[in-house]
């Protein structure tokens, strides 16, 4: 029974000018179980028959049919399928995967044939043991000599069934006493009832076979038969489960595993192609927590101020460098204001600048005129003595809370200031308290600041009914806005229609903080994202040279029936991990540095969160799969010959 045929196929290579032809003519069959030897000298076009027999390669002319099907009409899928379950390869260099132990090695092919995990360990230790390797299973090829090696390809060849072994000088890189080993290994194999094709350039080996095939110059010049045909029973194949979903979790599974292997063959590679990675995802992740534990800080601090609050200044809007000559708003117009049923309460407050001393210390700084509620509303705490009280504001008594600042400088000697007199511009003062340091993070304060009751700050001090702002609060039930704009009205009509002052209620400083920082996240995120790029090409980059690389490997893959997805989903899955372990160590790398700046740092703490963390590692995902695919796809589509061919 013939089951491989090949008519008039011709064989070119190169184009034009410099094309010549490796196989001219050939027409042959080969029968089910026969032992053939195809013999040539070096150069004839022995191997390119042979990979064309053996759906690696196809011709450039002639047809070739396996069991009477054209394999030229077939799809690199069913060829693949040919490959891995009809043919079993056996190399003159072995082609072992350098990472794979010789049980894993032996089980490849049965791998991408779908057979389940302990099948197809089984029948790889039931083969290695036959062959003499039992006690060799978990060596790699490198702890095993060139005939072990062969023996173990030999394994691999019949993983499958092996029904037709294809052998290209299986013994041209042994010692004669391996070869014979080998060759007796192979002629018990066609006893077994497996179809052999041996190529060799060695009479003496193809003396083994059965019939000798004999090519020169890309011809057959001679075709013998030595002994008869055998008799050869039924096809041996075992059967195996495919199509299912479990198939594809089975194939997904062994290419995770080979790609690990494939990682942790290089491990300094991997680490390099890491590194863009974990930068990038590093300083997103860090910054973003800097971003977020700031930003949360300042909006507590502003929380704490009390949201229901108004301020009132003279000027044109915040900062506006002129508004020390707007000298138009009044404590009447405080006044005025606390009258409005809108309104709970007004609080004027002035400044004057000068110097504080006592005894023999003195100190620059400004002296605030305030209400008895100042210090609710801005959120200051008192530290020692008390605050002032609506007596002190009533009767406009000399008395003065002194912040944590003035204290330290005017008491050097940590007295207790409360009951000291000190002098503001040569004006007595009793200071009654001293405020806590606000745990503002504006920045460091180092002015210092003294309140007194603002009604004896226009009296003794200023002389003048000028202030500096009013702090409203509103009153409950009313919306900010409303009192802001019906404030607005009744003291532009105050000042005869001009608008001299402006308001700023803490809600629109919030609003203002949250666009900023809002702002700054998405310019940070627009660097990340370069450099989360630039990351990805050196992914790209690497995987490129990774497969260049490991073309040999990908050939031998193709060779023993890896499908091009088998080697898509394998070079794909590396690069995902490589950029997912990228991911996960950036943000372990930021978690470090967040409990190191929250350590040193006591302003705001890194606060990080669970959304940035899954984004960051979504990213590196997404990363892989973008800058593997080109690369991987670019393995999936080599030519198994070519690949085979490379060094
Ligand atoms: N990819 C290729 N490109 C060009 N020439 C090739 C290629 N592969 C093989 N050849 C040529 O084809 C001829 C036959 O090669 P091959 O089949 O490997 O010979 P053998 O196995 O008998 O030594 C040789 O002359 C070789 O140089
Ligand atoms: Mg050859």
């Amino acid at each position: 029974m013939i089951t491989l045929e090949v008519k008039n196929i011709q064989k070119y290579y190169g184009e034009g000018e410099s094309r010549v032809q490796v196989l001219k003519n050939v027409t042959l069959s080969i029968e089910k179980g026969d032992f053939v030897a195809i013999i040539g000298q070096s150069g004839s076009g022995k191997s390119t028959l042979m990979n064309i027999l053996g759906c690696l390669d196809t011709p450039s002319d002639g047809s070739y049919l396996v069991d009477g099907i054209p394999a030229g009409g077939m799809d690199s899928d069913a060829l693949a399928r040919l490959r891995g379950e009809k043919f079993g390869f056996i190399f003159q260099r072995y082609n072992l995967l350098a990472s794979l132990s010789a049980l894993e090695n032996v089980a490849l092919p049965a791998v991408y044939a779908g057979t389940a995990k302990r099948d197809r360990d089984a029948r790889a230790r039931e083969l290695l043991t036959e062959l003499g390797l039992g006690a060799k299973t978990q060596n790699t090829p490198s702890e095993l000599s060139g005939g072990q090696q062969q023996r173990v390809s030999i394994a691999r060849a019949m993983m499958n069934g092996g029904e037709i072994i294809l052998a290209d000088e299986p013994t041209g890189a042994l010692d004669s006493h391996s070869g014979e080993n080998v060759m007796k290994l192979l002629m018990q194999l066609n006893a077994e009832g497996h179809t052999l094709i041996v190529v060799t350039h060695d009479r003496h080996i193809a003396g083994y076979a059965s019939r000798i095939i004999e090519i020169k110059d890309g011809e057959v010049i001679s075709d013998q038969r030595k002994a008869p045909l055998r008799e050869r029973q039924e096809n041996t194949t075992s059967p195996l489960f495919r199509s299912s979903w479990r198939y594809m979790r089975d194939q997904f599974g062994e290419a995770f595993h080979m790609s690990v292997q494939a990682i942790l063959a290089h491990k300094m590679r991997s680490l390099l192609t890491m590194l863009g990675i974990i930068i990038g995802i590093a300083s997103v992740v860090s910054v973003v927590a800097l971003g977020l534990g700031s930003q949360e800080k300042i909006l507590a601090n502003i929380n704490a101020m009390g949201t229901n609050t108004i301020d009132i200044m003279p000027g044109k809007s915040f900062g506006d460098r002129n508004s020390a000559r707007y000298k138009t708003l009044t404590v009447y117009d405080s006044d005025a204001l606390a009258e409005q049923s809108y309104i709970d309460s007004a609080t004027p407050s002035a400044s004057a600048s000068g110097s504080f001393v006592y005894r023999s210390v003195s100190a620059t700084g400004s002296l605030t005129g305030v209400g008895e509620q100042y210090f609710t509303v801005r959120g200051l705490e008192l530290a020692k003595g008390r605050l002032l009280t609506p007596e002190d504001v009533a009767q406009a008594r000399a008395v003065a809370v002194l912040d944590d600042n003035t204290a330290r400088e005017l008491f050097p000697n940590g007295e207790n200031p409360v009951g000291a007199v000190i002098l503001f511009n040569r004006h007595p003062l009793e200071v009654v308290g001293v405020t806590k340091a606000p745990n503002a993070s504006f920045g460091p304060r180092s002015t210092l600041t003294v309140w007194m009751p603002y009604t004896a700050h226009m009296a003794r001090i200023t002389g003048s009914q000028t202030i500096s702002s009013i702090t409203v609060k509103i009153a409950d039930g009313v919306s900010a806005q409303i009192a802001e704009k019906e404030l607005t009205r009744l003291l532009t009509s105050r000042h005869r229609g001009v608008t001299d002052f402006f308001t700023m209620n803490t809600d629109s400083i919030r609003q203002t903080i949250e666009s900023t920082t809002n702002t700054m996240r998405l310019l940070i995120s627009c660097i990340a994202f370069i450099s989360l790029l630039v990351g990805g090409i050196g992914v790209m980059n690497i995987m490129l040279v990774s497969v260049t690389e490991r073309t040999r490997e990908i050939g031998v893959r193709m060779a023993i029936g890896a499908r091009q997805f088998n080697v898509l989903q394998q070079f794909l899955i590396e690069a995902v991990l490589i950029c997912l372990i990228g991911g996960v160590v950036g943000v372990l790398a930021s978690a470090l540095i967040g409990a190191l700046f929250n350590r040193f740092v006591s302003d705001f703490p890194m606060s990080f969160s669970t959304a940035s963390i899954v984004l960051a590692l979504a990213c590196s995902t997404v990363i892989g799969v973008i800058f593997g695919y080109m690369p991987a796809r670019r393995a999936s589509q080599l030519n198994p010959v070519e690949a085979l061919a490379q060094e």
